[in-house]
């Protein structure tokens, strides 16, 4: 079976389960972001915080000259703990409480993507009371959807996200009445993992057709923020590490129309962080049950949630194994049915103490972790 390369004599060493980043690949996807980037002068990225809000990785991403997409309070500080410039944070949700835009606001970050009427009356106050400005944007709900999994599906109309685009340009009009509010621009989100690019353009035609009606009300556009959600190939790691960027924004530099020097802000995380993780783990068990073999791992769903909750596929590699494939459900030792890694997979022949790679875990893998079952969360370690 076809592996990734890792650093085996040294995981022997180390007590697992524990994330092991490849900071080499980490910045060769930034390079690729970032050639993009040169080939257009207006657009902007941020990277989303919550795929992934490691230390060592949010430094090495703001080193990157990247921005940062924030969804809470704590994610704003870990961005400026960690290298990001305040101006190139963005803050979303649909629930910011008082002290996080407080604390925002005192932060001096880029831009708060304000969700409701009423959210934007709460920004205005605050922001009255400190003496500021708030720099908004008003997250759009373009009733796109996604094909892509229910769960992480954002853009429809039922969806909890975004003002409906109806009601926008009297929302805009209000954004711009309240004294304490600077409109900056809008923002949009039609979910992650998209890995069809015609869901792109589709977004795409829905921001022009918005675009165009406002400027022809007279309203001002502002720049535009298209979110996240380009996907990658969980399949093949080893053949497919960095996601495929060029055709993601050669989408958008075909099918927006905007006028010209408009500027355009994405926000990957998956994209950006997903292929340098993988979760190392030992085999504690391999046990014959009447119909199946069960490979049963040190890790669990408390590491890595994502197959538990989205029945999302991660490759397993058994890395210290060099014999004929065998096939094995993987499991966690968690108190769950549902704390399964994959089943009837095929993987080198496994034995007590083998290592485990799971691999495509950099994205919504640590930063997902629990404590469930008084579990511990995951140590990481990084490439030298
Ligand atoms: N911008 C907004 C407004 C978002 O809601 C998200 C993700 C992103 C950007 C980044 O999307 P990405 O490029 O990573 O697809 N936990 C799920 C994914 C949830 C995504 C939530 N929003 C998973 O493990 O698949």
């Amino acid at each position: 079976m076809l592996k990734g390369s890792f650093p085996i004599g040294r995981f022997r060493e180390l007590k697992t389960p524990f994330y092991y980043y490849d900071l080499a690949l980490l910045r060769r996807t930034l390079d690729t972001v970032r050639a993009q980037l040169d080939l257009n002068p207006e657009y902007r990225v941020h990277y989303a915080v919550k795929a992934n809000a490691n230390p060592v990785i949010l430094r090495t991403i703001a080193a990157a000259g990247l921005g940062a997409d924030c969804v809470s309070g704590g994610e704003v500080r870990a961005a400026l703990e960690n290298g990001f410039r305040p101006e190139s944070i963005f803050y979303a949700g649909v629930g910011k409480s008082d002290d996080e835009i407080r604390f925002a606001l005192q932060s001096g970050i880029g831009r708060f993507n304000a969700e409701s009427a009423a959210e934007l009356e709460v920004i205005n106050e605050i922001a009255g009371g400190m003496g500021r400005t708030a720099p908004v944007s008003l997250r759009v709900n373009p009733d796109i959807g996604a094909h892509t999994h229910a769960n992480i599906t954002t853009g429809l109309a039922e969806n909890k996200f975004g003002i409906n685009y109806e009601q926008l340009p009297d929302i805009l009009l209000l954004t711009q009445r309240l004294p304490n509010l600077r409109y900056c621009g809008l923002h949009f989100h039609i979910g992650s993992q998209i890995l069809d690019m015609a869901d792109f353009v589709a977004l795409c035609n829905r921001i022009n057709q918005i675009a165009e009606r406002i400027l022809r009300s007279g309203l001002p556009l502002g720049d535009i923020n298209v979110g996240g959600g380009l996907g990658i190939n969980y399949q093949h790691p080893n053949h497919l590490d960095i996601a495929d960027f060029a055709a993601y924004f050669d989408t958008f530099r075909r099918h927006l129309k905007l006028p010209e020097g408009t500027l355009v802000h994405f926000e990957p995380g998956r994209s950006i962080v997903a292929p340098c993780g993988s979760l190392i783990s030992r085999v504690l068990y391999v046990k014959e049950g009447t119909t199946k073999r069960f490979a049963i791992i040190d890790a669990s769903m408390t590491e890595l949630i994502r197959p538990a909750l989205y029945k999302a596929y991660h490759r397993v590699e058994n890395i210290s194994s060099d014999e004929a494939e065998e096939i094995y459900d993987v499991v966690g030792p968690v108190c769950e049915s549902s704390d399964v890694f994959v089943k009837g997979a095929s993987i080198d022949r496994c034995h007590r103490g083998d290592l485990i790679a799971i691999r495509s875990a950099g994205a919504y893998g640590e930063s997902m972790a629990s404590q469930y079952n008084c579990r511990p969360l995951p140590p990481s370690c990084f490439d030298e």
